[in-house]
């Protein structure tokens, strides 16, 4: 069977492994005081061109979510986030469990926009209600689509004035900044936003992220922060050699690149046979619609999910692709819907 499962189902790029076995009987530094994690940061800071921001790394991205939003929202203060956004449909309550509201908004296509925070503002209007302290976003957003350099300065501005802190969640920044699309650079999201992270787990990594901190009164004591939150790990060191490994030259962005690629395929021939989508394709993930009866078919050769019922006999089903996916299981794929 080919897998369209998720873009976690394979292990790390061979550079990575490389790199953890090259290091393996080193004697590093615990708790990512290391010279692996130190390199890591270096290569970070070049791309983000800000070597004044704070970088940590943390192992998960539902972890590096909680870690933020807890640390930086106040007890009565809460996140307005898109109604599909990953916070508030697939961390299991993981930030109210911390005491802060998610405000989940309506959206077109997983994206927020100044009018939606706006309205999400108009409506929280006194200390009976929760207070708006935070705005998060997520780029690729939960149904594959990405914010352009408009759209963030968009954001930035209306969090600026309204003394919001803008969040973004980079799960999936590695297919966000190599899409056709795409206009910003890590450099500008280091400019427009106050904090985001750059997912490794779904992009090339064993597992891990990197939490970058750019604005100056969200720094303090975040180390204290994260390990009080289990996230301080002891071999942070396997964290940071894979991060050396990704980001060392441009594998970390090829390896985007790569997944986008495949998905653009399947998308190609797809909309050549004249099917429609859940939401503009472009990243690694792809919601095409599809009749029940192909989908029963489809189940017998392939692995993927159903994202949303649209009607009786419809459903859009989600094909998610990877660094590590392989051309034979896009021309797999593509022959099926050829020969439906
Ligand atoms: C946008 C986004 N954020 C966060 C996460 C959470 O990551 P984890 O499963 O590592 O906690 C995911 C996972 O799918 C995600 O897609």
């Amino acid at each position: 069977m080919y897998s369209f499962i998720n873009d976690y189902s394979e292990g790390a790029h061979p550079a990575v492994l490389d790199l953890l076995i090259k290091s393996n009987l080193e004697q590093n530094a615990g708790y990512g005081e290391d010279i692996h994690t130190s390199k890591a940061k270096e290569y970070i800071y070049k791309l983000i061109f800000n070597d004044k921001a704070d970088i940590h790394f943390i192992p998960g991205g539902t972890q590096t979510n909680l870690l933020v939003i807890s640390s930086f929202l106040r007890p009565h203060q809460c996140v307005i986030a898109a109604d599909t956004g990953h916070i508030n449909v697939h961390e299991t309550g993981a930030i109210e469990a911390t005491g802060h509201k998610v405000i989940a908004m309506p959206c077109k296509d997983g994206k927020l926009t100044p009018a939606i925070i706006q309205a999400a503002l108009d409506y929280h209007t006194d200390e009976h209600m929760v207070q708006p302290k935070m705005v998060y976003l997520s780029d690729t957003t939960e149904v594959g689509t990405i914010y352009t350099k408009a759209e963030l300065s968009a954001i930035h501005h209306i969090c600026k004035l309204n003394g919001l802190i803008l969040f973004l969640d980079g799960a999936r920044m590695g297919s966000a900044m190599t899409c056709q699309e795409n206009d910003l650079e890590l450099k500008d999201i280091a400019e427009l936003v106050d904090v985001f992270y750059i997912g490794g787990t779904k992009n090339g990594a064993l597992l891990g992220e990197v939490l970058v901190i750019c604005k100056e009164e969200l720094k303090e004591d975040f180390r204290y922060l994260i390990k009080q939150r289990g996230a301080l790990m002891a071999k942070g060191f396997v964290l940071g050699i894979q991060f050396e490994a990704l980001f060392c030259d441009n594998l970390y962005f090829e390896l985007g690149a790569h997944a986008n690629e495949m998905a653009e395929k399947i998308a190609g021939v797809l909309k050549e046979l004249g099917y429609s989508f859940l939401a503009p394709t472009g990243t690694n993930q792809i919601f095409p619609i599809l009749t029940n009866e192909t989908i029963e078919k489809l189940e017998k050769e392939f692995v993927f999910s159903i994202q949303k019922k649209m009607d009786e006999t419809h459903s859009a089903v989600r094909f998610v692709t990877s660094w590590a996916t392989k051309a034979e299981s896009v021309k797999a794929l593509c022959d099926f819907f050829r020969g439906v």
